[in-house]
């Protein structure tokens, strides 16, 4: 007997006598515990798996090595922060726009992700200000890369555009790329923000991704340099990761 998915688009329709449906939330890990992370002397106490899903698109469940060393960057430099406002790409559970929250006047997370976008609003209704010392106006928004649509809407939102892009561990997959950097591009040339720029945490998994990440950014007319000193094995030293920053040339 098989047992298939029924929500996949375009799945074969042939054999569906042969088929068992099962619900989508049969697959959906929604088990969250709280976990405690630090960086430097700020502490984070949030939801999250502690194991990837086996669905591709649930990557955002757990907290990536992009995530902790970007969140180690920050917390260390957090001074260019202050009084900053700032969206985050492929937020996932939230862990660097929460950080984020503690610095700046304005934290936007995003994400795709229905299932990961209601963790990720969990997340920020736990931080009370009281307890985490927590400044920042902070919100939830999808946000497909390339959708534009979406990203209108953010922008009517918060008609001054964001000083800062912050991205974590969110180039995996070739096809997203060139839709990242569209995204991306747009957000920096918005408003009067001419000066902002994006900060990309980039953990290496393949080389056509390290070389498709430069390429996509000379192709959308931003230049993109290594943050010095970022350079540093991360995931308990198996990959390599680092700090990009790109802006509009
Ligand atoms: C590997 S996870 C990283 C999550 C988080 N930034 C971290 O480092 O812990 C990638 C995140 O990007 C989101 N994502 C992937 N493709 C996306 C797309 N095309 N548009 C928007 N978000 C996307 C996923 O839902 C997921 O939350």
């Amino acid at each position: 007997m098989e047992i298939e998915r029924p929500t996949i688009q375009g799945q074969e329709e042939d054999d569906e006598d042969d088929c068992v449906w099962l619900d989508e939330a049969f697959f959906v890990n929604q088990s969250y515990e709280t976990r405690t992370f630090a960086y430097g002397s700020h502490v984070l106490r949030l939801l999250c798996l502690e194991s990837a899903s086996t669905d591709y698109d649930l990557t955002g469940q757990l907290v990536w090595p992009g995530a902790e060393l970007l969140n180690y960057h920050l917390a260390q430099n957090s001074d260019f922060l202050t009084g900053c406002s700032v969206i985050e790409l492929g937020s996932g559970v939230g862990v660097t726009g929460l950080l984020c929250s503690k610095f700046c006047r304005q934290v936007v997370m995003t994400d795709h992700n229905d299932i990961v976008l209601k963790v990720l609003k969990q997340n920020i209704g736990l931080q009370s200000p009281a307890e985490t010392s927590s400044c920042a106006e902070m919100t939830s928004e999808k946000l497909e890369w390339g959708n534009y649509d979406q990203l209108l809407k953010i922008l009517e939102k918060f008609p001054e555009g964001f000083d800062l892009v912050l991205g974590a561990d969110i180039c995996f997959q070739q096809g997203s790329i060139p839709l990242l950097f569209d995204t991306v591009e747009q957000l920096l040339q918005f408003g009067h923000k001419r000066c902002s720029k994006f900060m990309l945490a980039y953990v290496s998994r393949a080389k056509s991704i390290d070389t498709m990440v430069a390429a996509e950014a000379k192709k959308h007319g931003l230049k993109m340099r290594e943050v010095q000193g970022s350079r540093s094995m991360v995931a308990g030293g198996s990959l390599e990761g680092v700090i990009f920053e790109f802006v509009l040339h």
